[in-house]
């Protein structure tokens, strides 16, 4: 069912995205490291999953978000996690000489190199390669106490050594993301390895109408097409945003309310993340403010903090700037020439010019 607020499993749930998909399962074969990119609720998770479903390949997800949230990220966290992949094997359709050679237990005491060593060997008997994923990987920066940089040794081990496994990192925060990683810093243990990125675009406004129409019909309900563009209005290509309209609307039936409580609902998920945010510096949601409500140069978000008595030194105030553009909260755009700023989803600019 389209609009199912999950991300998606299967390739008959995921709209569109067929470019996305192929692109993916022949990165899964042909490249060690590979970054699948795009804002929030774009749908990576979902194209995620189903490529994994959808390949012949062996495929491990972990979230490292939900690590970082469970509060200890580390060796025996993530090794944890792994625990769970023989249990995650029954469901992936593994073959009887594969698990032949499934060999590897993650209670005896085994570091995270032997249990990817196995894993490799895992792939290289049974013809396969082995995927391994983290989703919302810029929260592996927390792994360890060295910004994660055991782990990213570890990955730069597995790329040189282990051919049969694939790492794949999805992203919201590229940003984020690329500086963890750090390819180009030769200071750095992935330095100069090669990554093949994918990016999630939003869906462009036909394809965002042809999702409501399909996920409209599975339900039955005949939805008027002014009702659906005026949606789109509001809430562009990105389907988290659309399933979420799409679901409350198949239920009240009223477009009014339906896009409310849309905006409602996002209104929630937005203020955490915002919150998040300010757990740095409570600047940013005057920056963010600032940009949403028209103030999208450099010198106007200066002159609106200063507007309200909030001192922000220029490197500061550029720190701030690159830290939302790293986040994927704004983009840096030129306008007659000159450098602005714009919010990337409009939804969080809507809501932040309410606030
Ligand atoms: N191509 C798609 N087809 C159907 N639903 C989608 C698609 N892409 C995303 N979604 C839906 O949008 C929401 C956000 O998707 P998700 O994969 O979690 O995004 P991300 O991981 O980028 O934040 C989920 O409800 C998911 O079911
Ligand atoms: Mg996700």
């Amino acid at each position: 069912m389209l609009f199912d607020l999950r991300p998606k499993e299967k390739r008959e749930e995921l709209f569109d995205r067929e470019k996305e998909l192929k692109e993916t399962l022949d990165a899964f074969d042909r490249y060690s490291l590979v970054l699948l990119l795009g804002i929030r609720r774009i749908g990576k998770s979902s194209l995620l999953r189903v490529a994994i479903n959808e390949s012949e390949n062996i495929g491990i997800i972990i979230d490292a978000r939900k690590l970082y949230l469970k509060g200890s990220l580390n060796e025996s966290a993530v090794l944890n996690e792994m625990g769970k992949i023989k249990g995650y094997f029954k469901k992936l359709k593994l073959r009887e000489v594969d698990l032949k050679f499934l060999k590897f237990d993650v209670n005896s005491n085994k570091h995270l190199v032997d249990i990817f060593e196995e894993l490799n060997r895992l792939g290289e008997k049974s013809g396969r390669r082995i995927i391994l994923a983290f989703d919302e990987a810029q929260y592996l920066r927390f792994y360890g106490n060295r910004g994660g940089r055991d782990l990213l040794v570890l990955f730069a081990y597995t790329y040189d050594n282990l051919e049969n496994i694939t790492l794949v990192f999805t992203g919201s925060e590229v940003g984020l993301l690329h500086s963890y990683l750090n390819l180009e810093n030769y200071e750095m243990p992935l330095y100069g390895r090669l990554a093949k990125e994918i990016t999630v675009e939003p869906f462009s406004r036909e394809v965002s109408f042809e999702f409501l129409r399909q996920g409209f019909r599975e339900l039955g309900i005949n939805a008027p097409d002014h009702h659906i563009e005026l949606a789109i209005d509001h809430l562009d290509g990105i389907p988290g945003w659309l399933v979420e309209f799409g679901t409350i609307y198949a239920e009240t039936r009223n477009f009014e309310i339906s896009l409310d409580q849309t905006f409602r609902r996002a209104k929630n998920t937005i203020h955490n993340e915002i919150r998040e945010l300010e757990k740095r510096s409570n600047k940013y949601r005057f920056v963010l403010k600032a940009i949403a409500l028209g103030w999208d140069r450099w010198k106007n978000i200066k002159e609106y903090l200063h507007a309200r008595k909030i001192r922000t030194s220029d490197s500061r105030l550029s720190e701030i700037l690159r830290n939302l553009e790293k986040m994927g909260w704004i983009k840096m755009e030129l306008r007659d020439g000159k450098k602005v700023y714009k919010i990337i989803d409009p939804v969080v600019e809507q809501i932040l010019k309410g606030d």
